[in-house]
């Protein structure tokens, strides 16, 4: 007599009908988090085959996926429509569906509080929810950014049960998640990633699970081990370019331009790697991510001096474009007060409309601090919320010509600089997007 499916699934280990079912392409993926990270990685398993779940609190976002509607700009709206009309994609707001899931991968925000400290509440709050429907047989990948232990002491005692065994009954990784919003050659797909296990079998079950559907996979040792590896990528951005920052308040005041000096130092061929000042950091990592390295050790009484110290220059940059523009206005016998300034480009780095943690931000809300009237533009992002108040894109053709000074945050590509220096009486350059242009109403940084 056959025997039933459920059966023979019982008499095979959680593992082998796991793994069985990841390598054809047939297990249930649910993706808790569907933004930067989330959707993108929903899209490329939907893409590879499987049927996938989205979960997410935010009913306007599950009402665009189902809609076939994209608002992840690496995203495009056909993909989405064509998986979701193909019955591969589908979002929801209700965590029991998790009872038909065989994997999740887990991508919320991991924000820090205002004292700098970690704020887990979004992962907390996931995985109080996805227990209520954790069942045996189930991959739990956490890929949000967090501090080295998270996965073992946060989410492993969240899932355990005293009839489920990790790396035997269940499986739970940490892959850090390497996505880079707006870089057309590193996409999800050909971004190598790192994956590391509670126990041997969770890494195995990990690995095959990415090599479904991505190019290449890293397994290392321990979830500590892929927790680490975000925190050192992101660490040595930060501080490198907190490093350069400092090097460009030096190389202002002895009158040497910083950015021919880093050009002619990318020429050697062997141990430098070029990284650039700017107005401060931005972005939902670089800003971040060091200080859950550097609350986590200091919990072991270690301090984390260069993450403090590179913190801090990287914080005076917002400053020291301010003062930048203060000493553009004095050549022409203005002041800040009473100035007109517009801001071209908040987004926090080129070609993207993410303007979470964007210095733009605070460079906008010193300079009417201190009394400046300030516009924006930026072809990708429509309004911005400066402290309490709302402000809506300008026009830059009216406004740059109006403006006493324009100060260039972003550098994206689709701009006609040259264009923007005839029509500016100053202009203050944060980025090197004016590189080639020569005109005495430019300041650069
Ligand atoms: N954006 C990036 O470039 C990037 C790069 C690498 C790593 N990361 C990390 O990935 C994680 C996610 O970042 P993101 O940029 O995708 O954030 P995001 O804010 O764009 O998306 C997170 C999503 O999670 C949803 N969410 C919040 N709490 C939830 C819950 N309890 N249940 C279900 N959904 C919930 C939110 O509504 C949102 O849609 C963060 O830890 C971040 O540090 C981000």
């Amino acid at each position: 007599m056959l025997m039933t499916q459920a059966v023979a699934t019982n008499m095979k280990s959680c593992a082998e009908a796991l793994a069985d079912k990841i390598a054809a392409r047939t297990a249930r993926v649910g993706i808790v988090g569907l933004g930067y990270v989330g959707l993108p990685l929903a899209v490329e398993y939907a893409k590879a085959g499987f049927s996938v779940t989205g979960i997410d609190l935010i009913e306007s976002k599950i009402e665009r996926i189902n809609a076939g509607d994209s608002y992840v700009q690496d995203v495009a709206s056909s993909d989405v429509d064509a998986l979701v009309s193909a019955g591969q994609l589908r979002a929801t707001t209700d965590f029991s569906v998790i009872a038909e899931l065989d994997t999740i991968n887990i991508c919320v925000p991991t924000p820090l509080r205002k004292t700098k400290d970690p704020d887990m509440s979004f992962i907390v709050s996931a995985c109080t929810e996805m227990a209520k429907y954790f069942h045996a047989g189930m991959l739990v990948i956490l890929e949000s950014t967090t501090y080295p232990g998270t996965t073992e002491e946060v989410v492993l005692p969240m899932l355990a049960r005293p009839d489920l065994e990790v790396g035997r009954d269940f499986f739970l990784c940490f892959s850090p998640e390497r996505v880079d919003p707006g870089n057309p050659k590193f996409q999800t797909r050909n971004i190598p990633k790192v994956v590391g296990g509670i126990t041997p079998a969770c890494t195995e079950m990990g690995a095959c699970f990415y090599r479904q559907a991505l190019d290449h996979v890293v397994p290392v040792s321990s979830t500590q081990v892929a927790e680490m590896v975000k925190l050192l990528e992101n660490t040595f951005r930060m501080i490198n370019i907190g490093l350069v920052n400092e090097l460009a308040v030096m190389c202002d005041r002895m009158g040497i331009n910083i950015w021919e000096v880093i050009d002619a130092a990318a020429t050697k061929p062997f141990g430098f790697m070029p990284f650039y000042p700017g107005p401060g950091l931005g972005g939902h990592c670089i800003p971040i991510d060091p200080f859950y390295l550097s609350w986590k050790t200091r919990q072991s009484g270690i301090e984390a001096r260069f993450i403090e110290l590179a913190g801090y220059v990287n914080g005076q940059m917002p400053h020291f474009v301010v003062e930048k523009v203060q000493n553009a206005l004095n050549e022409s016998r203005l002041a800040v007060k009473g100035s007109r300034i517009h801001i071209l480009g908040v987004a926090y780095k080129r070609d993207i409309d993410d303007v979470r943690e964007s210095p733009a931000l605070d460079i906008i809300h010193l300079l009417q601090r201190r009394g400046a009237t300030v516009t924006f533009s930026d072809p990708y992002v429509p309004s911005i919320r400066v402290e309490d108040q709302l402000l809506m894109a300008s026009d830059p053709d009216q406004a740059i010509p109006e403006a006493d000074c324009t100060v260039v945050i972003t550098d994206h590509s689709d701009v006609d600089y040259g264009l923007v220096v005839a029509r500016s009486r100053l202009v203050v350059d944060t980025r090197n997007a004016l590189r080639g242009i020569t005109s005495e109403k430019i300041t650069r940084l």
